[in-house]
């Protein structure tokens, strides 16, 4: 890490403000949110008291403006407290709690989280993360040389190295596809997946959310055509998983990952991997597992000893996001990310990467002639004190934009006068 980035972390740590909310006072937010239950999602998008109230929740930086909450999220500070409540107690007594205590906790909150993804209980796996739960699959099924599986160049850089080294390893064809920023509809979208799947094909990689344009795609229409042609559809939800509401057997996926950490707002270190009962067989566990029936996904639990405070505390984070809802929270993010992308559009050099309308939700890449995306994102932060990230991929080039339940408004209007500022200044 070089000293800038370095000093930059200190400072922003040294500089979150505490938030003085704890769990013992959720039960009174949520009374207090109560009164808003009588508005549709959309009204309530806008309503700022509300948005207000949850504001208070989080650990907001007290000399920047935030708009990078897609790394990963803060953690509310019921959820946080849960949290730290969680490693306290189970740090005295640990290896009675391991023994006696921790198999039924888990499963308690395997079950909630089972409901949460709308799939049973017996086709989910927590895990450390979408990494974890997608390698899991892309090296735990069974490929021949010679077989085919097909990605595109917007997907998560680390699923993609996961493809490569199994074409390294075992002969796959790695099939990397162009896909279009701002499709016509979904049909072309399905056919520019559609094009590249051949006899050979075992296995399709989709991103429900592109996590640098934001782009939703349309991952159902997707999965029924590949399926119609005998293929495995992989689906990446790691910036859907509770950001845009749905559930996971909508989407007909036969293996899911997504990291928990991100919009649930879970503790760093949270997955779940989803796999059709009918697939389960399919994968192999990575670190072997002879002990269980081949067909039960509790063969893919035996990892090893892990911070189990920090699956504990789903359940807390499934309280808090239940407690907005699902829609509510949804609307909200989409909300704020046309707020800004609504008042920039049109602007002199400015450009935007990521679809209007329904196609995209709280995420959004803009990005300005003449100037680089890591000279855009040093100047939003060095003169206008607002954190985005540069995004200088071959397709994509911006600085992606990502608020968060937190974000006001005000602070989305700081970003639309700093760019328009740039996009006059010659
Ligand atoms: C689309 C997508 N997939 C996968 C990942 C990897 O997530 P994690 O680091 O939690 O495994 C990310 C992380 O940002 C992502 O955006």
């Amino acid at each position: 890490m070089d000293t800038s980035r370095r000093a930059f972390i200190r400072t922003a740590a040294a500089s979150a403000v505490v938030p003085v909310l704890g769990p013992a006072v959720l039960d009174a937010l949520e009374r207090r949110l109560e009164p808003f239950d009588r508005l549709s999602p959309s009204a309530a998008a806008t309503e700022e008291e509300f948005w207000a109230e949850i504001r208070k929740a989080f650990p907001v930086p007290a000399d920047y403006i935030n708009l990078e909450n897609g790394f990963s999220s803060p953690q509310p500070a019921p959820t946080f407290e849960a949290f730290q409540r969680y490693q306290q107690s189970i740090n005295s007594g640990l290896s009675f709690y391991m023994r006696r205590k921790n198999a039924a906790e888990k499963l308690a909150v395997k079950q909630q989280l089972a409901e949460l993804a709308g799939c049973p209980v017996d086709e989910i796996v927590i895990t450390r993360n979408t990494t974890e739960s997608l390698g899991t699959v892309i090296h735990g099924v069974d490929l021949a040389p010679g077989d085919e599986a097909v990605m595109c160049n917007q997907d998560y850089g680390t699923m993609l190295e996961q493809f490569r080294q199994q074409s390294r390893r075992r002969g796959l064809k790695y099939v990397e596809i162009a896909i279009p920023l701002t499709p016509r509809d979904d049909q072309e979208m399905v056919d520019t997946y559609a094009k590249a799947i051949t006899p050979r094909t075992k296995l399709v990689l989709v991103s429900h959310m592109i996590n640098i344009t934001g782009q939703i795609l349309p991952v159902r229409k997707i999965a029924e055509m590949a399926h119609a042609r005998g293929v495995a559809v992989i689906v990446d939800a790691a910036h859907s998983f509770a950001h845009v509401a749905f559930k996971v057997p909508d989407l007909d996926g036969d293996y899911l990952g997504a990291s928990l950490h991100k919009w649930l707002c879970a503790p760093l270190g949270a997955g779940i991997l989803h796999i059709k009962k009918d697939k389960i067989r399919s994968v192999w566990p990575l670190f072997g597992e002879t002990s269980v029936p081949e067909d039960d996904i509790r063969k893919l639990e035996r990892i090893g000893t892990h911070p189990t405070w920090t699956n504990l505390a789903i359940a807390d984070a499934i309280r808090f996001h239940r407690m907005i809802g699902a829609e509510r929270k949804e609307a909200r993010l989409r909300y704020l990310q046309q707020y800004w992308t609504d008042r920039v559009r049109g602007l002199p050099k400015v450009y935007l990467n990521t679809p209007a309308g329904n196609r995209a939700c709280g995420i959004a890449n803009v990005g300005m002639t003449g100037s680089t995306p890591a000279q855009l994102a040093d100047i939003l932060f060095d003169r206008y004190r607002i954190y985005t990230v540069a995004i200088d991929t071959v397709p994509v080039k911006g600085v992606r934009v990502t608020p968060h339940l937190y974000t006001t408004t005000g602070e989305l209007d700081a970003l639309v006068k700093a760019l328009g500022e740039l996009a006059r200044a010659s």
